[in-house]
C-alpha cells in the first residue's frame, strides 16, 4: 500500500506515564483512508491527529453506520514492540462491516496500516508496568444524506493513545449488577459486531449500575432475560466446580480476541471449557452453594477483570471473598506475559 506521510510541525508533549488512565491522550498522528463507490479504498495517509470535517447530514451522525476495533501495542523490556493478534481484529471488522452494510477493509491493509502508524508513533508506547498503546481502528459512513440507506462513501481511520488500566480499580474485583430489564443484543441483531450503536445502547445500563454502587452490568439474553451473556463491554467467564463456563458465540455475543486466547490457554492447561448457556439462576445458586469459585471479564482494554460480587434483584453473591481468584491471576499473568514479551509466545500470537 502506498501511504502518504504528512508531517506535523510541532509534536505534542507526552503525558505522565504513571497517570495515563484510558483513552485521554491521543498521539501525534492518525491513519486515514477513504472509500468511494466505484473506486474502493484510496488515498492512504498518515497525517497529524486532529479534528476532521464532516457534514452535519453525514449518515453516521444520524443512523450510526459505524464499526470499530481495539487492540494494543506493547513495549517489551528488551525494546521490541509487539502487536497481539491484529489479524483477529481485521477479520472481526470485516464481519462487523458486512452486518452494517459497509465495505470491508482488507486484512492485509488493516495490519499494514496499524504497523506503519505504530512505527511512526513508537515513542508514544509507554514502558511503565501495565501500560500500552491502545489502537483504535474505525470505519464510518461519510456521505451527506438523510435518507436511511447504505452510504456511498466511508472513511477508515486509526487513532492511538497511551493507556494504563481501563478500570480505575485495575485488576481488583468489581461489583456487578445483573440487568434484568434492559438488554444488549438479540438473535438477528448486531450483538456479534463491534458497532458503536451496541455501546450507545449499553450506557443506560452502566449508569443505572453505577447508581446502585456497581461498576458494570451483567447482560442477560435479550429474549428470556435468563441466560448470562456479557459483562459491561467484555466477555465473561465463570469457574464453577473446577470447570469453566462462558456464553457461546451464536450471534449475540462479541467474539472477543481475549476470550478466544483465554479459552485456548485454559484448554491447554487441562480445563474443561463449556461454551454454553448458563442461566442466572444457576449462577446465583452456584454462588450460594459455594461452587462458584471465580469469575472474570475478558477484553482487550482491561485484559481480565475479576468479579467480586453479583447483585441480582434482591439477592447477591460474593465471589471468592471479593479476592482475585488463583486461576484469574494466573491467566492474567500468563497472557499479559505473552503480550509484554516476558513469556515465551508458544502460540505465535505476537508480531
Ligand atoms: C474492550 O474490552 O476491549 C472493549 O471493547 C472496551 C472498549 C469499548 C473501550
Amino acid at each position: 500500500m502506498d501511504i502518504k506521510f504528512v508531517k506535523r510541525d510541532v509534536l505534542k508533549e507526552k503525558p505522565d506515564q504513571k497517570n495515563l488512565g484510558f483513552g485521554k491522550y491521543m498521539t501525534d498522528y492518525m491513519f486515514v483512508m477513504d472509500w468511494d463507490q466505484g473506486i474502493g479504498w484510496h488515498d492512504a495517509r498518515i497525517e497529524p491527529y486532529g479534528p476532521i470535517e464532516i457534514n452535519p447530514s453525514c449518515v453516521t451522525l444520524h443512523y450510526a453506520q459505524e464499526t470499530f476495533e481495539g487492540l494494543k501495542a506493547y513495549r517489551t523490556k528488551d525494546g521490541r514492540i509487539l502487536l497481539f493478534r491484529p489479524e483477529m481484529n481485521a477479520k472481526r471488522m470485516i464481519t462487523s462491516n458486512e452486518r452494517l452494510c459497509m465495505p470491508g477493509f482488507p486484512e492485509d491493509m488493516f495490519v499494514e496500516a496499524i504497523e506503519e502508524l505504530v512505527k511512526v508513533e513508537k515513542d508514544w508506547i509507554p514502558s511503565e508496568p501495565e501500560t500500552s498503546l491502545y489502537i483504535r481502528p474505525f470505519v464510518f459512513a461519510t456521505e451527506a444524506s438523510l435518507g436511511v440507506h447504505q452510504a456511498i462513501s466511508y472513511k477508515f481511520m486509526v487513532i492511538c493513545c497511551p493507556v494504563g488500566a481501563y478500570y480505575p480499580e485495575g485488576i481488583n474485583p468489581v461489583k456487578i449488577l445483573v440487568e434484568d430489564e434492559l438488554v444488549r443484543a438479540v438473535q438477528g441483531g448486531t450483538g456479534f459486531t463491534k458497532c458503536g450503536g451496541n455501546y450507545a445502547a449499553s450506557i443506560l445500563g452502566q449508569v443505572r449500575a453505577e447508581a446502585k454502587g456497581c461498576t458494570q452490568v451483567l447482560w442477560l439474553d435479550g429474549v428470556n432475560r435468563k441466560y448470562v451473556e456479557e459483562v459491561g463491554t467484555m466477555n465473561i467467564m465463570f469457574k464453577i466446580n473446577g470447570e469453566i463456563y462462558t456464553a457461546p458465540i451464536e450471534g449475540t455475543v462479541l467474539p472477543g480476541v481475549t476470550r478466544d486466547s483465554i479459552i485456548h490457554i485454559l484448554k491447554d492447561w487441562g480445563y474443561k471449557v463449556n461454551e454454553t448457556h448458563l442461566s442466572v439462576d444457576d449462577l446465583m445458586k452456584a454462588g450460594h452453594d459455594g461452587t462458584l469459585e471465580e469469575s472474570f471479564g475478558t477484553g482487550t482494554a482491561a485484559v481480565i477483570s475479576p468479579v467480586g460480587e453479583f447483585v441480582y434483584k434482591d439477592d447477591s453473591v460474593v465471589v471468592n471473598d471479593f479476592k482475585i481468584g488463583e486461576l484469574t491471576q494466573r491467566l492474567y499473568d500468563y497472557l499479559t506475559g505473552i503480550q509484554w514479551g516476558n513469556e515465551e509466545d508458544k502460540y505465535g500470537w505476537t508480531r
